[in-house]
């Protein structure tokens, strides 16, 4: 796509760096641009020795992801619609501060406000071993004080190189102990669901939210034949994603996170829900590292948590 320069737009009230200040400020030269597309959504596009890589500055959200030589790995809805303030279907949104409906307040916005934001560009690095380094940072504007009322900071951390690696920040400079959910919620493209595998969930308790929450056992590895939503409580370990078709295999490895959801909204849901394309739930798996239900996590005044994560293909 070809950078639009010279523009700049507004979003929630806040002025945002004109794609030309932005590639003055953090552009490299053949490795990490920036651009806007014809609704005004800017993404930023990363190419080096490793792989290329695409991320919206709304939600930090990570859209594209493909390592040379190599078929895309993260999936992204045919029908998903870049709109300031709606979530992107696909990709690896942020989800915080917290996972799924809000517990007592139905009206805010499922899986927090971190997604639809505007978040600013903190930092780029080219660094030797042939990586971009981005961080992105929430700004302070886009933290809604009616939703949330914490002294808190959130930054995303991405790496891309030889591996993809995420590193979710918060800190609470409060004086309080603050609460957060959280998940990457990452859709992984895959050549045809019914055929994937996820190994490293064996005998974890998960709750099962399409039978209405009841908590059950994971016997063997997760396949798929309808829809799943579940919560993997105290998965701490490596998930495989198992892909026949596509010959291949993504480790997803992480720390920080103590649960593990899977999810896949099959046919009926997928058509309610309007933006997963035709049949585009035969192409996606999530395998979100999160701290949901009784794994969020609370920070003590000053705390720091890291939500990291790191996928590799084989
Ligand atoms: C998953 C949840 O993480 O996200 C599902 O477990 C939910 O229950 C899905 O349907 C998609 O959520 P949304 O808000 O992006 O449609």
């Amino acid at each position: 796509m070809t950078p639009k320069q010279g523009s700049s737009s507004h979003y929630r009230g806040e002025a945002v760096e004109s794609v030309s200040e932005l590639n003055r400020r953090y552009g490299i030269p053949d490795q990490v641009s920036f651009c806007q597309d014809p609704g005004g959504f800017i993404h930023v596009d990363v190419k080096n020795s490793w792989a290329s890589a695409r991320i919206a500055l709304q939600g930090a959200q990570l859209t594209d992801w493909v390592p040379k030589g190599e078929a895309p790995v993260i999936w992204l809805s045919k029908e998903a619609s870049f709109q300031k303030g709606k979530s992107i279907r696909g990709g690896a949104p942020v989800c915080w501060p917290w996972f799924g409906p809000h517990e007592s307040q139905r009206d805010f916005p499922a899986h927090g406000f971190a997604r639809t934001a505007l978040w600013e560009i903190s930092r780029v690095e080219s660094r030797s071993d042939g990586s971009t380094h981005l961080v992105f940072r929430l700004p302070e504007a886009a933290f809604p004080k009616n939703q949330w009322a914490h002294a808190t900071t959130l930054e995303n951390h991405i790496t891309i190189g030889s591996s993809l690696e995420v590193d979710l920040v918060t800190h609470n400079l409060g004086n309080q102990p603050v609460t957060i959910g959280q998940a990457l919620h990452t859709y992984f493209q895959v050549g045809d669901i019914r055929t994937v595998r996820l190994l490293g969930l064996e005998e974890c308790v998960y709750l099962d939210k399409v039978a209405g929450g009841v908590r059950k056992i994971q016997k063997g590895p997760v396949n798929f034949t309808e829809e799943t939503d579940r919560i993997y409580l105290g998965a701490t370990g490596d998930v495989l994603i198992e892909d026949p078709l596509m010959k291949r295999q993504i480790r997803v490895t992480k720390n920080g996170s103590t649960s593990t959801v899977v999810w896949n909204p099959w046919i009926e849901k997928s058509e309610k829900m309007g933006d997963m394309g035709d049949e585009g739930y035969l192409h996606m798996v999530c395998v979100e590292n999160a701290n949901a239900a009784e794994d969020v996590v609370t920070l003590a005044p000053g705390a720091e948590h890291h939500l990291w994560v790191r996928y590799t293909t084989a």
